[in-house]
């Protein structure tokens, strides 16, 4: 890439951020966040789940804070949707973008959404079909493409067929997700390589959670093959509770200055972004893990 060449950095702190947080925000901090991140500049934010709220109690307030955000034009504001009934709790919430998710390895499939990988193309199905008569597009997560919780290591042609289904079913945008951060760049650079014998890398987004510190690393792989869309999280909230051991998403601050210093422009404010993290923990009580954020402690200790 060259300098100035434009990159996006989805926000999906509002919904995987916080899923996993066992202090939950209000509805009213919800909105606030959501509308302090459109402020920064963001163009896409996944703002919610529209999951049963008995699996994920901590987003059940997915119709209010979608009815209460200030939504700036240009902006998509989309949701998690798992089958028809989250589908149509999300169009009557008038979201911009539906993101149906499912995993590459069974044994996480059936853990997060209770099928089996079969099954869940059955049922995603009518869900990417219905969104787009709405006239929505459609994000699809890979969860577990570069590991698993509960069954190791993923083998790539397994990432690459479930890609190929969501694909045919016609999601416009695939987030491949290391949902218990467990990619190196080498592996990076291998699965990107291995997606592009079904799709063009204009249509992949990198999904990177920071367990063991891999993330930003990841990222630069990405880059290197060319991949132009990132998901973060401020401050770098996250995980996923059926992925026992998952640390947060990458944080969006970390990954701005990651873009920033390399001259690849985000369209996004640096400092608002920042200013949301110190927020964000106020609000939850506790200190974030984003790198930023403790040289930000440092310099007013
Ligand atoms: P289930 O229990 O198998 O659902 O759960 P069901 O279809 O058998 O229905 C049971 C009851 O739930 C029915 O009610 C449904 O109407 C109701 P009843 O008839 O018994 O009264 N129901 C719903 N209610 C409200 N909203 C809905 C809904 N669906 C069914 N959407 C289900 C299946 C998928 C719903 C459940 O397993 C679930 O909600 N799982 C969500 C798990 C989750 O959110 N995990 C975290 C997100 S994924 C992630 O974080 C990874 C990612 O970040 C990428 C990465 O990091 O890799 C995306
Ligand atoms: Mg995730």
């Amino acid at each position: 890439m060259s300098g100035r060449d434009r990159v996006t950095i989805v926000e999906v702190g509002p919904r995987d951020g916080l899923q996993n947080e066992s202090r939950v925000l209000s509805t009213d901090d919800k909105v606030t966040l959501v509308n302090r991140l459109s402020e920064a500049g963001f163009r896409h934010i996944e703002v919610s789940s529209f999951v049963h709220p008995k699996w994920i109690p901590t987003l059940a307030d997915a119709d209010e804070v979608l009815a209460r955000i200030t939504r700036r034009p240009g902006v998509t504001y989309s949701a998690l949707v798992p089958n028809e009934r989250g589908l149509e709790r999300a169009l009557s919430a008038r979201v911009d973008m539906v993101n149906v998710f499912m995993s590459a390895s069974e044994s996480h499939n059936r853990a997060n959404i209770n099928k089996s990988i079969v099954d869940t193309y059955a049922v995603l199905e009518p869900v990417v079909q219905g969104a787009k008569a709405a006239g929505l597009s459609v994000r699809g997560y890979v969860s577990t493409a570069f590991g698993c919780p509960y069954e190791g290591d993923v083998d790539v042609s397994q990432v690459v067929a479930v890609s190929e289904r969501l694909l045919r079913m016609g999601v416009d945008e695939l987030s491949i997700g290391d949902t218990i951060g467990v990619a190196v760049p080498t592996q990076v650079t291998a699965v990107v390589a291995a997606l592009q014998s079904v799709l063009d890398v204009s249509k992949l987004a990198l999904h990177f959670h920071d367990t063991r510190g891999t993330a930003i690393a990841n990222i630069v792989a990405g880059l290197g093959s060319g991949v132009t869309v990132f998901d973060a999280s401020v401050g770098g909230l996250g995980g996923c509770p059926y992925a026992p051991g998952a640390a947060g998403n990458v944080a969006t601050e970390d990954v701005l200055y990651l873009f920033d210093k390399m001259g690849l422009d985000t369209g996004i404010e640096r400092p608002f972004v920042d200013d949301v993290a110190a927020w964000l923990e106020e609000r939850l009580e506790k200190p974030l893990p984003s790198h930023a954020r403790a040289v930000r402690r440092g310099q007013s200790a």
